[in-house]
């Protein structure tokens, strides 16, 4: 196996976006890798060195980078122009597509980046209740408007309900309109809104949170709490729709909220996402069905462009061929074996987290259930992600995307890149 080296042109580059980007990135991933092009399941950087690619664009290239008929769809539509502003056929014939497919889409908003979907989806849920607070769950990511930055990463662990702001500049104000609770703990979640009942408009959660799966019964309970007590449930789908099944993560787990967002997938690796729900809540985007008081307005440059709408049909008809989500899984489960294997082999303390499409290794002795059992050994993590890439595998901080177009030469790469880093790590690391 070779191992990956930075030659020049990256080197030269990195100083360029050292002088003009704060931090000398796009803020994205930790790593200084530039990237110039990608195929199928591979990436190459700007020094020709390959990589198996588990960063898939952060999620979006499910069918693969650079897919051939993709790249036809989108090549046909570019000459026919890229933006229109007004409404266009494709982006009308996709919002049809995710209402057949997604259970709880009646209605559906475009808009441009997954943290604009969450940002007026949570908007949406207080139009609709009258009420202004949400609880959301520690850890949980739904995007970076104020709201979201609320106790998604905090560095020390605060008492719940009370949220920990994630960044500067966030008014303190904001702290007061939502409340905390730890994912996967049902209980905690009902004696919240037992208390708060009259204040809350919704519970936003992602059903698999970054990579914590819900326990059997959790997400259920959250339907039963929310609607028992007329607040709305809000899934947050930007990273599970059309991943864990067409439908996504509701069909997956086989539990309806009545508001999503969607993103990644469903622009084909262009910037797309929506909000989708119940035609009387989504209603509220519509003065003339609910009045000048009960309006909330949404405009988007860029909302439904017809370039992210005819990837994302393209990437959507892809998925729908027979097979595909057995694909998918079936390549997620080797890797995830594969991992396991070697780790327990090494006898290191690891728990693989997550399903076929997302995973990763977290260094850790305890099952991993919520925000704080989730983060293990860092240090370790980074170690090994930097040990990886050497071995020439990409991938996020602290996931695995897998992807349909991985074939079964990239899943042997990628246990051999992996065994060689684990020894490495344990000459480095001993202990
Ligand atoms: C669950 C979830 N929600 C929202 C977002 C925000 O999406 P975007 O990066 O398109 O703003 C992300 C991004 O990774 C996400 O993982």
């Amino acid at each position: 196996m070779t191992l990956v080296h930075s030659g020049n042109a990256e080197r030269d580059l990195a100083e360029t976006a050292r002088r003009v980007l704060p931090g000398g990135g796009f803020g994205n991933v930790s790593q200084e890798v530039i990237i110039a092009q990608g195929h199928g399941g591979r990436v190459r950087d700007v020094d020709g060195n390959e990589y198996v690619d588990y960063l898939l664009g952060s999620g979006p290239m499910l069918v693969g980078h650079a897919h051939p008929e993709v790249i036809e769809a989108v090549q046909a539509q570019l000459s026919a122009g890229t933006t229109f502003f007004t409404s266009n056929p494709h982006g009308i014939r996709l919002a049809a597509e995710i209402v057949s497919a997604v259970p709880c889409a009646e209605r559906v908003r475009f808009v441009s980046t997954g943290s604009e979907a969450d940002l007026y989806a949570m908007r949406l849920a207080r139009a609709h209740r009258g009420r202004d607070r949400i609880l959301k769950f520690e850890g949980g990511y739904h995007g970076m408007s104020d709201y979201a930055l609320m106790s998604l990463a905090p560095r020390r662990s605060g008492n719940f309900p009370q949220p920990i702001p994630d960044s500067a500049g966030i008014p303190k104000s904001v702290g007061d309109e939502m409340l905390v609770a730890p994912f996967n703990d049902l209980e905690t979640a009902a004696s919240l809104v037992r208390e708060h009942r009259d204040e809350l408009a919704a519970i936003i959660v992602e059903p698999v949170q970054r990579l914590i799966s819900p326990k059997p019964g959790f997400l259920e309970g959250l339907r039963r709490l929310t609607a028992d007590n007329g607040i709305l449930l809000i899934f947050d789908e930007v990273v599970t729709g059309f991943r864990f099944a067409y439908g996504g993560a509701q069909s997956y787990f086989g539990v309806t909220p009545d508001i999503c967002t969607l993103g990644k997938v469903i622009g084909g690796g262009f910037p797309l996402a929506a909000i989708a729900g119940r035609a009387d809540i989504m209603a509220h985007f519509d003065k003339g069905a609910v009045g000048e008081d009960a309006y909330l307005p949404q405009i988007g440059t860029l909302s439904g462009n017809p370039i992210a709408a005819v990837a994302g049909l393209k990437t959507l008809e892809i998925l729908r061929r027979p097979g595909s989500y057995e694909q998918l899984f079936r390549t997620g489960r080797s890797l995830m074996e594969g991992l396991a294997r070697i780790l327990e082999d090494a006898g290191i303390a690891a728990r693989i987290a997550g399903d076929a499409p997302m995973f990763d290794v977290v260094f850790t002795d305890r099952d991993v259930t919520d925000y704080r059992s989730s983060l293990g050994d860092q240090e370790t993590m980074k170690a090994l992600n930097v040990l990886l890439r050497r071995h020439g595998i990409l991938k996020g901080d602290s996931k695995y995307y897998v992807s349909l177009a991985h074939t079964e030469e990239d899943v042997r790469f990628t246990l051999e890149a992996f065994a060689a880093s684990i020894a490495e790590l344990r000459r480095l690391r001993p202990g």
